[in-house]
């Protein structure tokens, strides 16, 4: 699971463990019995180290920190790492009491580890394009002549000076450069003269400089005849440059104030295929008539983040994927998608649509159309019309209140359908309103307001997200056409055990994922498929697992029953002995006065945190040799109570927590003190 520890232990000490969810490593020295010290490392990307100290005492604990309080402040954010000492390893030259001692209480500390997360770009969900995929990366020799200075250049005409802090534009660049890199600079204006004799440039790339309108002589674009990549996102631009070259084949302006576009812009352009015009603030008004006139390769377009209220009218028919994202929409006029018969995406989320403003033939022509998406608009009903080959409808967060039955008559090939956040009542959900669609397997209802499960759900659904509702019921029947159901999600409704038919699972003969959690069951519902791989019923009332209930699971390999009132005996006699193939048992939060006896072979995780344990006896582990971790933090453990043994023979323990919240434990005080620290960093 994690990468092997790197261990040049110079002391035969014991081995740390770690548990890193990011993989990463541990160096150990010791001088002494008494003291080692050691470098945690993560590797998240960029791999960052910090120095610790560690104590053992005599008395068999362990304490960790930083071994200076800087290192420890800075980097953001962290990341925890668990400490344990592996008995194993200790080598007997210790005298052999107080080493037992040491480790059989195994330690738990908590680690800062630094832990930077790859830098990622601020930027907007668009798919931004590639923007130097052009320019060759690899420089051969020999040099040019021409070169400015603080720039490399490469005999193939590849000039790169990005981010070396240019407020001016190059000079002297030779005529032969094809793949200008400026980007990430200061550049506040570009003439005429500077760029008028680049007549071979092909790749221009200007992003993230200072460029306003102003200071941009457009004329000058009209020289390079040879011009397919410019890129100029991140800039101050008010208007785009009024004529571009005819060679242009991609153009970046995002993130710019963009008002204004002329019709010579992107117009007359043959070889154009994408524009990327995101975070501006183009109105209706700024944009040409025929903003794409004789362009007529365009693929892709990005006018996501502006303030456009209608769809750009004329789009060129060869359009692929139009992202138009969290602009003012209200309506989208007759005829606007009309002429697309290639598009297959189209995104139209986060915008004031609602169902006055489009009608029956609105998206009916988009016969390519695959993907659509009008989440976060103000629909009250599904949009009728929508075309034939649709697969994946986003209609989420809306206010769609009822399915009629012919709502979604037209879209045979759908399989993704997310109707997630809206006003959707069990009644107002037509019984055929899901009839036909057999390919539908992904739906995607939970947060509204349904009080049952809907009748008339697609018969080959997968994955079925019922949560947050305010289900109070399951009848015999309710689930009984659902035969390819793999994952059923039921949490956060208002389920009781009187209210779910015995029977009402007994057709989900190939259900892996059941989540019942949040509701208000008192014992586990009887008739689970056996089918089932992951069983939550966490934050519940259960106070019993009736006998039987989990027999014949032999694919469960996670239970999940935390925050519950369980006790050891409102759960059957070998009830988790039976689940041969369980790895993850989770019984955090119940009131278990004992380690379960009855734990089976298979057996991984066990989470036992906040129970009311308050011994671990020798024999606890005896059949669980597989164990990885062992959670038992806040319960009622004392040292003497632990017994030293049990753990002994657990070769493949990675993760023993007791470390907070039980009584009696030494140096308690400091680590209530280091989570304080952590949580103020
Ligand atoms: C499109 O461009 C052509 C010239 O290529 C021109 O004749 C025509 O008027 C333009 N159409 C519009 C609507 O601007
Ligand atoms: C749209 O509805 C009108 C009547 O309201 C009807 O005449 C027309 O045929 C419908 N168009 C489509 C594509 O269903
Ligand atoms: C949503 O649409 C309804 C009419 O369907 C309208 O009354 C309401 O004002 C709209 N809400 C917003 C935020 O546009
Ligand atoms: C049920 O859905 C919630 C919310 O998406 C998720 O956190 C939970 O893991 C799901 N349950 C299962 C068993 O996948």
């Amino acid at each position: 699971m994690f990468p092997s520890p790197v261990l040049p232990v110079t002391f035969p000490l014991p081995l740390p463990l770690l548990s890193l969810t990011s993989g990463g490593y541990l160096v150990w020295r010791c001088d002494s019995f008494s003291s080692c010290y050691g470098t945690a490392c993560v590797r998240t990307g960029r791999q960052t180290c910090s120095a610790f100290l560690l104590t053992l005492f005599a008395n068999g604990w362990v304490r960790t920190e930083a071994s200076s309080a800087a290192e420890r402040r800075s980097g953001e954010p962290s990341n925890h790492l668990v400490v344990g000492l592996e008995s194993s390893a200790v080598d007997m030259a210790f005298p052999k009491h107080s080493v037992l001692r040491a480790l059989s209480v195994l330690i738990l500390a908590c680690v800062l580890v630094h832990c930077q997360a790859p830098l990622e770009p601020a930027e907007e969900d668009d798919v931004e394009p590639i923007k130097e995929t052009n320019v060759p990366t690899v420089f051969a020799k020999p040099e040019p002549v021409q070169c400015p200075p603080e720039c490399s250049c490469t005999a193939e005409g590849a000039v790169d000076c990005a981010g070396v802090d240019l407020t001016e534009f190059p000079a002297e660049l030779s005529e032969e450069t094809r793949h200008l890199s400026l980007q990430n600079n200061k550049i506040a204006e570009i003439t005429v003269e500077h760029i008028s004799h680049l007549h071979q440039l092909e790749t221009l790339n200007l992003q993230n400089n200072w460029l306003t309108t102003d200071g941009l002589e457009d004329e000058g674009f009209e020289m390079l005849e040879e011009l397919a990549y410019l890129y100029l996102a991140n800039n101050k631009l008010t208007s785009a440059p009024k004529v571009l070259p005819s060679s242009l084949v991609s153009a970046d302006f995002a993130a710019n104030q963009l008002t204004r576009i002329y019709p010579y812009t992107f117009g007359h352009k043959p070889k154009l295929r994408s524009v990327y015009l995101h975070n501006n603030k183009l109105t209706d008004a700024g944009l040409p008539d025929h903003m794409f006139n004789a362009s007529d390769n365009l693929e892709i377009l990005t006018m996501s983040s502006n303030f456009l209220r209608t769809v750009p009218r004329n789009l060129p028919s060869n359009l692929y994927r139009l992202h138009l994202k969290s602009n003012k929409l209200e309506k989208i006029p007759a005829g606007a998608f009309d002429n697309l018969p290639n598009l297959r995406e189209l995104y139209l989320p986060n915008n004031l649509l609602n169902n006055e403003g489009m009608d029956n033939e609105t998206f009916s022509q988009l016969n390519s159309l695959e993907c659509l998406d009008l989440s976060y608009n103000n629909l009250s009903v599904v949009p009728k019309g929508l075309p034939r080959n649709l697969v994946l409808l986003h209609l989420e967060k809306n206010s769609i209140r009822s399915l009629p039955g012919d709502a979604l008559i037209s879209v045979r090939n759908l399989e993704y359908l997310l109707l997630h956040n809206n006003k959707l009542r069990s009644r107002s959900i037509h019984p055929a309103a899901f009839q036909g669609l057999k390919k539908l397997h992904t739906l995607h209802m939970y947060n509204n307001l349904l009080e049952r499960v809907p009748r008339g759900l697609p018969r080959r659904a997968k994955i079925l997200m019922l949560l947050h509702n305010s289900i109070s019921e399951i009848g015999r029947n309710d689930l009984s056409l659902l035969y390819t159901l793999t994952e059923l999600n039921l949490s956060y409704n208002q389920l009781t055990n009187p209210k779910v038919h015995r029977e009402a699972f007994r057709k989900l003969r190939v259900l892996e994922k059941l989540d019942l959690s949040g509701n208000g069951l008192h014992s586990v519902p009887m008739g689970l498929p056996r089918s089932l791989q992951v069983l939550e019923i966490k934050n519940n009332q259960l106070s019993s697992i009736p006998d039987g209930a989990l027999t014949g699971m032999e694919k469960l390999g996670k239970i999940i029953l935390s925050n519950n009132q369980l006790k050891l005996n409102s759960v059957y006699q070998g009830a988790w002995m039976e689940l041969s193939a369980l790895t993850t048992l989770d019984l955090s939060g119940n009131q278990l006065s004992h380690i379960p006896s009855d734990l089976p072979e298979s057996l991984e995780y066990l989470y036992l945190q906040s129970n009311r344990i308050s011994t671990v006896p020798a024999s606890a582990f005896e059949g669980t040799p597989n164990i990885k971790g062992i959670f038992l933090r806040f319960n009622r453990l004392s040292v003497d109570s632990v017994d030293e043994s049990s753990f002994a023979h657990l070769s493949n323990l990675q993760v023993l927590d007791i470390g907070t919240g039980n009584t009696d434990l030494p140096f308690k005080r400091d680590e209530e003190d280091d989570d304080k620290m952590m949580e103020e960093e």
